[in-house]
């Protein structure tokens, strides 16, 4: 009997290098993933499908068994808190740094009691706790850049890619606090109970990765 595969994926900036490489592994979206309004989206094979959900909701999908794999950048599973996730393949896409910016002259370390805008509360405690700092986390959803602006933060927390959105709101980095990429994560029990299926599909992407 074939297994059926539910791959979890988030429309943006990931999805345009994930498609090439889902293609590479014999998986063709049956129609446009990036401008479809469906949610759950068929392929060329009857028994795989797409789903498609916040970058963020994509580790709950495939820790809850609602996907069998899913890809998602780093600074997602960094902020995610569950344990029921492997992640065995870095896609190399979507490359970026989780960093902390502020306008020049700020030097977060020294004041008392910080605060920090940012949409990776996890994260974010967990780097200052390492410096032995505790700090105020101010939860955003988007647009961080403008907190310190308006004098709602002393820093933020976020990803930068280009430096373009810190630059044009007049911010610098004060420290990089990671990598980010992509990654493909699958389900704990989809990794046993339909190993040959998710190992091919690491070991088509991993072959495309190589090609290219
Ligand atoms: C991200 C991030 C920064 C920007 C960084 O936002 O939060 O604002 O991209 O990219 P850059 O260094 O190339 O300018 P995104 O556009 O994903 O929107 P969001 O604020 O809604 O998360």
């Amino acid at each position: 009997m074939r297994e059926t595969l539910a791959i979890a994926l988030t429309k943006g900036r990931i999805l345009t290098d994930t498609l090439p490489l889902l293609a590479a592994a014999g998986i063709e979206p049956a129609e446009d993933a990036t401008v479809t309004r469906k949610l759950q989206v068929g392929t060329n094979l009857p028994d795989t499908s797409l789903l498609l959900v916040r970058a963020s909701d994509v580790p709950a999908y495939v820790e809850y068994g609602g996907a069998d794999v899913g890809i998602t950048g780093k600074d997602i599973l960094l902020e995610h808190t569950g344990n029921g996730l492997y992640e065995p393949l870095d896609l190399g896409i979507g490359r970026c740094k989780l960093v902390l910016a502020g306008v020049a002259g700020v030097d977060p370390f020294v004041k008392r009691r910080l605060r920090v805008a940012t949409k990776y509360p996890e994260v974010t405690q967990r780097y200052f706790a390492s410096r032995g700092q505790q700090v105020e986390v101010i939860k955003l959803y988007g647009s961080m850049e403008l907190a310190p602006l308006v004098g709602m933060a002393d820093v933020i927390v976020d990803i930068m890619e280009t430096g373009t959105t810190l630059k044009a709101n007049g911010l610098n980095v004060l420290d990089e606090i990671g990598d980010v990429s992509a990654r493909l994560i699958v389900n704990k029990a989809s990794m046993k109970m339909k190993h040959a299926t998710i190992h091919a599909l690491i070991a088509n992407i991993k072959k495309s990765l190589l090609e290219n």
